[in-house]
């Protein structure tokens, strides 16, 4: 059996080289995390929140979920939008959804898999309030404008969370920023923007 032994070693190379540019970079880090922002995106493996924002370890807060949901009862997700505000004052929450989600691509059609199903519901239930909008789009597009349909919800979700009002309420500085990526091109395009 693999012990991944080439993992550990592309690690190695990985913290001699970031040592190497910046030789008080770990030393640094290890003190303390002052992200600014705080990213919810889909686990998908080809949206890798830090690399395709260009940002090194540090730099940004991240919960990832199947098709980025943003669920008001999940409290994994909620509990990290607490920290990442309370805690660590970040100023910036990213929802940053993608093109070809195999999540959303799941979710509408009727085919059973089992657990994940339970999941999907919560983007099934926006294929539903949008049924006419999506009705009224040619199909080869459905997909993709179901997936920004998706990231303007959650970050309803995220707007309507105990943990963003309250900041608001307290002033604080936070805004809130729905994005969508494509595989394609491996480009980010803005959807929407909330502040207080
Ligand atoms: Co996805």
């Amino acid at each position: 059996m693999s012990d991944l032994d080439h993992l550990i070693k592309q690690n190695s190379e990985w913290a001699a080289n970031v040592k190497q540019q910046d030789p008080d970079f770990f030393n640094r880090l290890s003190k303390q995390q002052k992200p600014k922002i705080l990213w919810i995106g889909c686990s998908d493996s080809r949206v890798p929140a830090n690399q395709i924002i260009g940002l090194p370890p540090g730099e940004v807060f991240v919960h990832r979920n199947i098709a980025n949901v943003v669920a008001h009862s999940d409290l994994n997700c909620l509990s990290v939008v607490h920290y990442a505000v309370e805690v660590l004052a970040v100023e910036h929450i990213i929802v940053c959804g993608h093109y070809g989600c195999g999540g959303v691509a799941a979710a509408m059609d009727d085919a059973q898999y089992g657990l994940i199903d339970n999941w999907l519901h919560h983007i099934k239930d926006i294929s539903r309030i949008y049924a006419e909008t999506l009705a009224n789009t040619p199909k080869e597009k459905r997909a993709d404008v179901l997936c920004e349909l998706n990231v303007r919800e959650q970050l309803k979700n995220v707007a309507e969370s105990s943990v963003v009002k309250k900041a608001w309420e307290q002033g604080k500085e936070l805004t809130l920023h729905g994005w969508i990526y494509s595989i394609k091109d491996g480009l980010i395009r803005k959807l929407e923007r909330i502040e207080k």
